[in-house]
């Protein structure tokens, strides 16, 4: 809508004639009225003067007429009075109307035959004169009128005054009225739709940037959010086809979720892939009055949901959250991720007792220390032991439910918490295709053997048909201390254990992280330096270091801290320009190491500001909380280096996250060689976390490291994670299952 001279003009145009038409309008409403107000008081005087007229012969009494038209036209002040006698003379009773008798002439007659009194407005000598007739009624007498002369100017004069009143009034109003309106339809409709025409254009140009803009008006925003949804799955769709171009270069080597589902949809077909563990992937829980969906802090959740995203499917978890039982449906499940609703997420309730001995108990006092060589020793007792069992028939009950109608289903059980499952749904389904992969490390067989009940756990994950564990080093431990304590027999050829008649093969498939090619090409623009991202933290520093985990005494939190340290104190003129960012998100804290770990870190960080603080600068920043994906990737993507600096490690994920976060291929991973990934991620600089002047030295050797030097062995590193994503990790896995099958 363009405001130039022309709308202009014509909007002034079209507003006075309306203003035109409506002014008439009234004034002609006012002219009849006083009109027929006149009408109305000639009516009355001709009535007056009629009653005090001689009647009969007096008729013609002139002198009296007279003074009876002088009384009237003095009280009511009138012009003046004529009276037409019969024989058609028709005779002023005072000398100024007699010029008016030459317009009463006409109608008088016309009155007297009809009966009907007549009145009307003529102009003399400039003057505006209301004549009113009222003939005589009866015939008994000779026939007679009464006109009534009244000065009608004033009507004029009102009107004039009305019609110049009005109109101003009318002509601004109706313009107030014209402009609100250009005014609402400019910024009420115009803008709006101007918004959504951009916003389409963006969505068909893919510039979905342009969609972070909130919409300008309130009613718009479940359009914007459709239209964003809609630009996702657009972006989503393009990128998919250049991907599958370039796949089509690169002789399909890189797995992508939509050909993992097609994998999945051509190996299992009409099948539904389960997947059972103890964290659940979302978890509802109350944040004042609302209810908020947080994704946990587990490299499993990590690693495992983007394959239920892709593929569908049903996962079974318990249900922690303080919101859980708030959100799901009668059956405990709910479709998730929320606005997605990929797949379904079926909660287990676990109690307040069984929690602890299950959860803190046996699998996190037993199990994980026993599994993580980290020097903190196992404790077993024999209560939680029970609690275990108790809690692993529940999940097989809850399993064996879900697959009643489903022949040789597909179960895909997670980690240390369920070692008992596998042997308890094939113990009632054989027919069922179990596989358990284990997330942490197996140890040598004479450390497992502390466990009071490795028996039961090895005969527990035997029942599997395929057991995966994340290194050959986790496979060769757990074959060996299958072969070291129970009757069965190791097949070394082709990694597998025979009891009876059952088979489970034992294989390594390295987990990994949704990482596509779509990714790896990704360019950053915009990005915040840690300068910036320092500077909300009142810190200033040029140079950033970055750590993210649970606060676990595997993850080497101290060790690192300590190298920190050193670096500080070996290398001095560092101090002020660089700050180590340590993210931790409390874990477990309710059994004793966990809560005691978390107070050492604060207090070593603390130490160590306290040793070095100047200013505004400190060696580290604790942020000591749950962070998301999302409030993570910013230090990943400025962070100068990362460091990974586990005891002991079955992959560890944060290692291949900050890899595939650098788009800019620079930065430089300091990676313990007890993590998994190590043996992956060969362009890190390897440490023993153990060892504090290596690592003092490799946080140096990082941050001078020459910009080529860190892209080529950044590129190097997001290869590798590229072609062994997640997805070609699910499909290997799968396929080994189907392969069993037969
Ligand atoms: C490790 C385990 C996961 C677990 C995660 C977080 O990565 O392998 O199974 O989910 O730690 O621990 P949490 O006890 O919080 O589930």
């Amino acid at each position: 809508m363009k405001i130039n001279f022309a709308f202009i003009f014509s909007v002034l145009l079209a507003v006075g004639l309306v203003s035109l038409g409506f002014t008439f309008f009234e004034v002609s409403k006012e002219r009849n009225r006083l009109k027929a107000e006149l009408e109305n008081r000639s009516s009355l005087i001709s009535q007056e003067f009629n009653n005090l007229l001689p009647k009969g012969p007096d008729l013609k009494d002139q002198t009296y007429d007279t003074r009876i038209s002088d009384s009237l036209s003095t009280k009511y002040n009138l012009l003046g009075v004529a009276i037409y006698y019969g024989q058609f003379q028709l005779v002023a009773m005072n000398s100024e109307v007699r010029p008016f008798l030459k317009e009463t002439r006409d109608y008088v007659a016309q009155s007297i035959s009809t009966g009907t009194p007549f009145g009307n407005f003529f102009t003399i000598a400039g003057r505006t004169v209301y004549q009113y007739i009222k003939p005589s009624v009866g015939d008994q007498y000779e026939k007679y009128a009464v006109i009534i002369y009244s000065d009608a100017e004033y009507i004029s004069n009102i009107t004039e005054k009305i019609f110049i009143g009005n109109f101003i009034r009318l002509f601004i109003q109706v313009l107030l009225l014209v402009i609100a309106t250009t005014f609402l339809i400019r910024w009420g409709i115009f803008r709006p739709i101007n918004k959504i025409v951009n916003w389409l254009r963006a969505v068909k140009d893919g510039k979905i940037e342009t969609l972070d803009e909130k919409p300008p008006v309130k009613f718009l925003e479940p359009l914007h959010k459709e239209i964003t949804n809609l630009a996702y799955a657009m972006q989503e769709a393009r990128a998919t086809a250049e991907e599958e171009a370039k796949l089509r270069s690169t002789g399909e080597a890189i797995w992508t979720p939509d050909r993992l589902k097609e994998e999945v949809k051509k190996i299992l077909p009409d099948k539904m892939l389960i997947v059972v563990s103890n964290r659940e992937p979302y978890m509802h829980v109350h944040q004042g009055k609302e209810i908020k969906c947080i994704v946990p802090a587990s490299g499993m959740v990590t690693a495992v949901e983007p394959i239920l995203k892709a593929c569908g499917g049903l996962w079974i978890a318990s249900g922690t959250g303080d919101a859980d039982r708030e959100t799901v449906d009668k059956q405990n499940k709910i479709l998730v991720p929320p606005d997605e609703e990929k797949y379904t997420l079926k909660r287990i309730w676990v109690s307040k007792e069984e929690e602890d001995h299950f959860y803190y108990g046996f699998s996190n006092e037993g199990i994980w220390p026993l599994c993580h060589l980290a020097h903190t020793r196992p404790i077993f007792r024999e209560e939680d032991w029970n609690y275990y069992k108790k809690v692993n028939s529940r999940f097989a009950r809850a399993v064996l439910e879900e697959v009643t109608n489903i022949r040789n289903p597909y179960v895909l059980v997670q980690d240390y918490h369920f070692a008992l499952l596998p042997e308890m749904i094939k113990k009632e389904r054989p027919d069922a295709i179990v596989a358990i992969f284990w997330h942490i490390p197996w140890p040598n067989p004479e450390f497992f053997s502390i466990c009071p009940w490795q028996s039961e756990i090895l005969r527990g994950m035997l029942g599997s048909d395929l057991i995966g564990f994340h290194t050959q080093y986790h496979c060769h431990n757990f074959l060996e201390t299958v072969n070291n304590s129970i009757d069965s027999r190791v097949i070394k050829e082709n990694l597998s254990v025979k009891i009876g008649d059952q088979t489970t093969y034992v294989k390594s498939f390295p987990i990994s992280i949704a990482f596509t090619l779509r990714d790896y090409d990704r360019k950053d623009e915009n990005l915040q330096t840690s300068r910036e991202i320092l500077s909300k933290y009142n810190l200033e520093a040029q140079l950033m270091g970055i750590g993210v985990e649970r606060i676990d005494y595997t993850k080497g939190i101290i060790e690192r801290f300590l190298a920190i340290e050193k670096f500080f104190d070996k290398y001095p003129s560092y101090q002020g320009k660089f700050t180590f960012v340590q993210i931790g998100a409390p874990s477990r804290t309710e059994i004793k190491s966990y809560s005691d770990i978390i107070i050492r870190v604060e207090a070593e960080a603390a130490r160590i500001n306290a040793r070095y603080r100047i200013k505004d600068w400190k060696p580290i920043l604790l942020l000591m909380k749950h962070h998301s994906h999302e409030e993570i990737m910013p230090f990943y993507k400025a962070a100068n280096l990362c460091m990974v600096t586990s005891l002991h490690d079955g992959m560890n994920l944060v290692a291949k996250e900050f890899v595939a976060s650098r788009n800019n291929n620079d930065g430089v991973l300091i990676l313990s060689r007890f993590a998994g990934a190590s043996h992956e991620l060969q362009g890190s600089i390897i440490v023993n976390p153990y060892n504090t002047v290596e690592m003092c030295d490799a946080i140096k050797a990082a941050l001078e490291m020459p910009r080529k030097t860190q892209q080529k062995r950044m590129k190097q590193m997001r290869q590798v994670i590229v072609e062994h994503n997640i997805y070609s990790w699910a499909a290997s896995l799968l396929r080994t299952m189907v392969s069993i099958q037969g």
